[in-house]
């Protein structure tokens, strides 16, 4: 009876499966032609998109053993901000976020953390803000369903809050998560955001962060 069970299993796995690709970070059900096909795709333009090739004229704001954070500025030479644009094409269709208007697009700012292997491996993009609500904690208890249906409805204090900076996006490559690369990307933005001062987390927001930004967020603010 015991190897009948062990070969249901077995069959289950084969079929749906999931692998993850160690170059790109797709997971995937191999056994699935389908699925393979869109993984081939993708495959070839995530690592078109995060490929580095060094600019002649880089700004390297930040230096690590692992690793550089490059500033890139709108006036910026067109192949730095084509780079920006295909990374934040990435990006966006990760979190799923639609078409998103800056609100003072000559004022952004992007950091691109660029590692040993030349690639892209963490993008942060920053723009000015005056104002921002600050994300009350989760509640507990019955009245906490309506945050389980919509996760990402964070309750939100509706007194504005002065705030100097706001993080639009924040991302890193999926098999590069949990090595502080996210943190060393905020904490070179508060250093660089405004010439000669070092923002405090009061000063600096997150824009409607997914539960990965808010964990980060929430962890990044309190140490
Ligand atoms: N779960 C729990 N804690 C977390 C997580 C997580 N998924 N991610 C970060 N943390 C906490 C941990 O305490 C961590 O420290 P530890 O590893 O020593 O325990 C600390 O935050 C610092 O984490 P980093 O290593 O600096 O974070 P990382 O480089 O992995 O990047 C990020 C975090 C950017 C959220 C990454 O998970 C990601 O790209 N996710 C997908 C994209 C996304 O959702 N981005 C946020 C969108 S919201 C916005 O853009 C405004
Ligand atoms: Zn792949």
């Amino acid at each position: 009876k015991e190897s009948k069970d062990q070969l249901v299993i077995d069959a289950g796995q084969k079929h749906f499966g999931a692998t993850m690709c160690k170059s790109c970070g797709m997971i995937y059900s191999a056994s699935n032609p389908e699925d393979e096909m869109q993984h081939v795709q993708h495959h070839h333009r995530f690592l078109e998109g995060i490929k580095y090739v060094g600019w002649k004229k880089e700004r390297v704001v930040a230096e690590f053993w692992d690793g550089k954070i490059v500033l890139v500025l709108p006036r910026d030479p067109s192949y730095a901000l084509r780079k920006v644009e295909d990374v934040q094409e990435l990006v966006d269709s990760e979190l799923g976020f639609q078409q998103v208007v800056s609100q003072y697009p000559n004022k952004t700012k992007t950091f691109l953390f660029i590692s040993d292997e030349k690639r892209v491996v963490g993008c942060l993009i920053a723009e000015p803000i005056k104002q921002a609500f600050r994300v009350l904690s989760e509640p507990t208890g019955p009245e906490s369903l309506s945050s389980k249906e919509c996760p990402r409805a964070w309750q939100c204090s509706n007194v504005p809050e002065p705030a100097i900076c706001g993080i639009s996006r924040i991302w890193v490559f999926r098999l590069k998560r949990r090595k502080r690369i996210a943190r060393r990307l905020v904490d070179t933005l508060r250093n660089c955001f405004m010439f000669g001062c070092f923002l405090s987390t009061d000063e600096i927001a997150f824009s409607d962060p997914t539960p990965d930004g808010k964990l980060f967020a929430t962890k990044y603010c309190n140490t």
